[in-house]
């Protein structure tokens, strides 16, 4: 245990040239390999901070970040960690790694009726309302009691991509304060199975400053005070969503007991029966490593292109937020010049980027190269796009490693074309 606590860096710093270079041997590439001292480590934080608050607190890793069952079922078992699922597919992931279905909450925003029909005749530990309408929804769907938590908006813009602010006034999710709260209590109020037990609010994504979370939280417990005294419930469960930014390059980011501090600060006096938490991306955002291998070099006026046999199938972000992420070679750049590269990717688009701009060794084509802190958002976002198979997915044990999800061959992209 002591050397997995070693590093606080992401395993793209840590993990040895040998292991990866063997891993892509072993597994080819592109492959995405998940450090499980990184992972064990990010477990650790959260499981001490949780224990230091003054009410329980628990850890629903939101699995949209990454969702494989052997993390589900890691997380479950070194962490006791539940999870927030949004869909059936994330929901069944979570039972068949051995969740119980007290260990499930359900968001979704919203949910989808005939996968809310299969996710609550299986049973959940709470389900979150996202709007108004899911109400009269839920409860017909329900053949028996429901604990329910209400989604506020608390009105509060995130500094952070305006893809990923959630909490804003002019944002999709959540209930507003004023009349769309007040008439969604009511509602509950008048259903025969739905049970109100508590709130919940998610700022938004990539956070880095205490301030969002201060003033969000500060928003939130005033407009819970509120409807805790409109309903008097006395001690409601209050979800704090995730949301924590992680270390891609060198940012300074809040870690799992400061997030906590400013949860208990805020919303403390509430007197809360449980306070639950949904990190996603700082769980396991820097347990990984994506590995590609460069094809080839072609010239071009601005700088030369580096081609690798992966790209925005497998990792949507650059493309999509203009994320950067940190690349270097495996395998040794001793002595080699270094010039500036374009790295994109082999699908059929311009925007197929993965670093406008990197200074790399001198590259000839064969080399591996890896892109750190791979975890979060890229597997779980990838998609078949020019007919490409989903990567494999490896744990690495610090000796050997373990398969979690093998590469899709030609006939998985066509499964379920039936033309
Ligand atoms: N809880 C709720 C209700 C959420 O909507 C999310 C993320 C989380 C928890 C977890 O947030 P995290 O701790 O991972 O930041 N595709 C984007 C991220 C979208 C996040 C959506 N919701 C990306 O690649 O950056």
């Amino acid at each position: 245990m002591a050397e997995q606590m070693a590093s606080s860096r992401p395993a793209f710093f840590t993990l040895a040239d040998e292991a990866l270079t063997g891993l892509a041997e072993r597994h080819g590439t592109p492959l995405l390999v998940l450090d499980e001292a990184t992972l064990r480590r990010k477990v650790q934080e959260w499981s001490q901070a949780t224990a230091r608050q003054p009410y329980p607190v628990r850890v629903f890793y939101a699995t949209k970040a990454l969702t494989l069952i052997g993390l589900l079922r890691f997380l479950h078992e070194t962490g006791g960690f539940g999870v927030e699922a949004v869909s059936l597919g994330e929901y069944e992931a979570a039972r068949r790694a051995g969740v119980p279905k007290e260990g499930v909450i359900y968001q979704g925003s919203p949910k989808v009726p005939q996968e809310a029909v299969a996710v609550l005749r299986q049973g959940v530990r709470a389900v979150i309302i996202d709007s108004p309408f899911e109400v009269a929804m839920l409860d017909r769907i329900s053949t028996s009691r429901l604990p329910v938590l209400i989604r506020i908006n608390p009105g509060w813009d995130a500094h952070t991509h305006s893809y990923l602010a959630t909490a804003g006034e002019d944002s999709k999710f959540g209930i507003v304060p004023g009349a769309e709260l007040r008439d969604t209590l009511e509602a509950i109020r008048t259903t025969r199975h739905l049970e109100l037990v508590g709130f919940h609010v998610h700022v938004g994504s990539e956070l880095r400053q205490v301030a969002d979370y201060e003033g969000a939280y500060r928003a939130f417990a005033a407009i819970v005070a509120e409807a805790l005294e409109r309903t008097g419930l006395r001690h409601p469960i209050l979800d704090v969503g995730g949301g924590i930014g992680v270390c891609y390059q060198d940012e300074a980011t809040l870690d799992a007991e400061t997030f906590l501090r400013v949860v208990a600060e805020h919303l403390a006096d509430l007197s809360p029966a449980e306070v639950w938490v949904e990190p996603g991306r700082s769980i396991v955002s820097e347990a990984g490593v994506l590995l590609y291998r460069v094809l080839g070099v072609k010239d071009r006026p601005m700088l030369p292109f580096a081609f690798v046999d992966g790209g925005m199938g497998d990792n949507i972000r650059p493309a999509l937020y203009g994320a950067q992420y940190p690349l270097r070679v495996v395998g040794g750049d001793a002595g080699r010049p270094g010039r500036e590269y374009r790295v994109v990717g082999r699908y059929c688009e311009s925007g197929d980027v993965i670093r406008a701009a990197a200074w790399l060794p001198e590259l000839n084509g064969g080399e591996l190269l890896a892109v750190g802190t791979a975890g979060a958002y890229t597997y779980a976002m990838s998609s078949h796009y020019n007919g490409i198979g989903r990567v494999p997915v490896v744990l690495w044990k610090g000796d050997h490693d373990v398969l979690w999800a093998r590469r899709e061959r030609v006939d998985d992209v066509l499964a379920a074309d039936v033309g």
